[in-house]
């Protein structure tokens, strides 16, 4: 009882806290900035993660249960995966499709997978350290997807897979991705780390391909930290997926259980003597990439969020379209991809060719007034010191990528986005033109 009394209080005290710290900001414009993403939150996520820290249970616990469950029933998926990030999760899924559990079906090294140059280097990363070919297509200004004009004579009898992001927020193409991954018995997995509520179709990405990911970082559209998860339909994969999230181990005791599957000391495998502790048999070559139960008590909090943030993401991206369609001589606005209901992460603009000014001129004016921009993250992945020299083959060419690389950039669209910060952003954009005009 005293102990419950305890808590309580420290709870009530932690909401005072947040009234303290984090209530009624204001927005000075010219002199706060215009994040291009941030934390939203209230005080319901800081008491959940003192809550968490109360328990002191440390690793997956209550909390990681609770998200867990609010995951699948969102996404609509039986297995979702808790992991440290977006990009241990692409890892997880990735490397799952190599594991011997497979069979002939398994990926090799050698064994092509398509993708893209033009994206976040931690969709590509897992192809190169599984020792598998990427082989790249283009993407295209105006929704930055895979442009799918050469997909089909892409594919030849060494591609296994691909493996694709939807790019802030924008589905690509996935009636062309779905009919090629079912022609050619291909593997697929959707890298949705930045578009978490999209639909295409009518239904959530994340949901098309055998294995997809989410990402939890700050700027994502709900956050535990760091922190990610990964989803499949396939109780298989999913057991694949947990071994190597944790150390590689053929058990799948939680932690603090023993015995769950009553054979702990009865079972023989690989070389190892009869009745060899369950507990310490690896079937996997894995690593330890498992999520905290502080964490997914933030996450916990933040799903309850999620409806109303894509719904914000969406307004914050018509309120951005409507205030710069008069620049579209100068800007290349994004598009949804067809059939597609985006969950915008950013909104992207293309500055055009020849008009006298560059991307980055119109970048340094923005961050000068405190309106926050980034690049479509690498531009061009195979441009980098660490991608310069992999095996890899390129589909046609990336002359698109590459004027992406060279034009391209985005302002937020994330729910922390005021009314009043989307004008004066709106405005800066137009006061930039004009002056270029005198
Ligand atoms: C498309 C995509 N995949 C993966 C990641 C990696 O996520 P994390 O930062 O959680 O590792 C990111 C990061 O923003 C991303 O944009």
């Amino acid at each position: 009882m005293k102990e419950r009394n305890i808590r309580n209080s420290i709870i009530e005290l932690t909401r005072s806290f947040f009234q303290e710290k984090f209530g009624n900001k204001t927005f000075s414009p010219g002199k706060d900035a215009v994040h291009y993403a941030g934390r939203v939150f209230d005080e319901k996520e800081l008491v959940n993660l003192v809550d968490a820290s109360l328990d002191f249970w440390l690793t997956a616990g209550r909390y990681s249960q609770e998200f867990t469950e609010k995951l699948e029933d969102f996404l609509g998926i039986p297995n979702v995966i808790l992991t440290n990030s977006g990009s241990s999760s692409n890892l997880l899924a990735l490397t799952a499709l190599t594991s011997k559990k497979l069979g002939a079906r398994r990926l090799i090294p050698g064994d092509e997978v398509i993708t893209v140059a033009g994206g976040f280097p931690s969709t590509v990363a897992p192809i190169v350290q599984n020792r598998l070919i990427p082989v790249f297509l283009d993407i295209e200004p105006g929704t930055y997807n895979i442009d799918v004009t050469h997909l089909r004579e892409t594919v030849t009898p060494k591609t296994k897979a691909v493996m694709l992001a939807h790019t802030l927020g924008n589905p690509f193409n996935l009636n062309a991705i779905m009919e090629v991954v079912h022609d050619h018995d291909l593997w697929f997995v959707e890298d949705n780390c930045d578009a978490l509520g999209a639909r295409y179709n009518g239904n959530l990405t994340g949901t098309f391909g055998h294995i997809s990911t989410v990402s939890f970082y700050p700027a994502h559209h709900i956050t535990t930290g760091e922190g990610g998860c990964v989803a499949t339909q396939d109780d298989l994969l999913a057991q694949i997926i947990r071994s190597l999230r944790d150390w590689g181990r053929d058990c799948y005791c939680e932690g603090g259980e023993n015995n769950t599957c009553g054979k702990r000391f009865s079972q023989q495998f690989g070389t190892l003597p009869p009745g060899y502790d369950h507990k310490y048999v690896y079937s996997e070559i894995g690593y330890n990439l498992k999520m905290t139960d502080m964490q997914a008590s933030v996450g916990s909090a933040q799903m309850e969020k999620l409806p109303g943030f894509i719904e914000a993401r969406r307004q914050n991206f018509t309120r951005i379209y409507d205030g710069l369609k008069d620049l579209e001589r100068y800007l290349i606005l994004p598009v949804a991809t067809e059939n597609a209901d985006p969950s915008w992460f950013s909104f992207l603009i293309t500055v055009r060719e020849n008009l006298g000014f560059t991307r980055n001129e119109l970048v340094e004016f923005l961050n000068l007034n405190h309106i926050e921009t980034r690049n479509l993250f690498a531009g061009n992945l195979l441009r980098h010191p660490a991608f310069i020299d992999i095996e890899h083959r390129i589909a046609g060419s990336l002359e698109k990528t590459d004027f992406i690389m060279n034009n391209t950039f985005f302002v937020g669209t994330y729910p922390g986005l005021t009314g009043e910060m989307i004008a004066y952003m709106v405005g800066k954009f137009h006061e930039f033109f004009d002056r270029l005009n005198k």
